[in-house]
């Protein structure tokens, strides 16, 4: 696979974000919002990046089965949301059509937290269908299908500690190995 960040630079990624967020909301106690599953690993990074007291919520988004438009999205709270009042950060994995997290801000937005930032790991440039951009992206990406660091492919690779291009040869080799009744081992 062809990496694109490898483990130490999305360290410095992840601390710089961090220390930007520091910068951004003191000593003030916040409530990270976080997208699951592709966020998980960005989740554990950066929480560990701030000082300030801080909530975990973690939330699903996730097309409607069967839904008339692609972007029809269901978001699903893994616990109530107590976000009234609170500065809530979101967090998710990639901002590649902007739809998941437009959607998902409106939700937040109608529980009426006291402000809502939003931060993405990865941003796909020109990708993008929506007007509205995250308010801080660790890294830009090319138009390219990428895994790794939370990231997936048919729920596979979330574990691999960088994040890498999936080619076509790396799309066939997983076909070989990881799909269903797939013959050889
Ligand atoms: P959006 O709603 O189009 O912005 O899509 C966001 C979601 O699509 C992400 O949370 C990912 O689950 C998925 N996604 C988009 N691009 C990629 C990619 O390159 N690799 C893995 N997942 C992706
Ligand atoms: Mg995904």
């Amino acid at each position: 696979m062809k990496i694109l960040f490898d483990q130490d630079v999305i360290r410095q990624g992840i601390e710089q974000l961090g220390s930007n967020l520091r910068r951004e909301y003191g000593q003030n106690p916040i409530t990270v919002v976080a997208i699951m599953t592709g966020s998980i690993v960005m989740l554990a990074d950066l929480i560990r990046c701030l000082d300030m007291p801080l909530r975990i919520s973690l939330i699903r988004a996730s097309s409607y089965r069967g839904g008339v438009t692609s972007g029809d999205l269901h978001v699903e709270e893994l616990e109530r949301l107590d976000i009234q009042g609170r500065d809530v950060l979101l967090i998710d994995d990639i901002f590649d059509t902007g739809k998941t997290l437009v959607e998902v801000t409106k939700h937040l937005s109608s529980l009426q937290p006291r402000s809502l930032k939003t931060a993405v790991f990865l941003n796909k440039q020109g990708t993008s269908q929506v007007a509205m951009e995250p308010d801080y992206s660790v890294f830009k990406i090319p138009n390219e299908f990428v895994v790794g660091y939370g990231l997936d492919y048919d729920d596979f690779y979330r574990n691999l500690p960088f994040v890498a291009v999936m080619e076509q040869a790396d799309l066939e080799e997983h076909s070989r190995r990881l799909e269903p009744n797939a013959q050889s081992r």
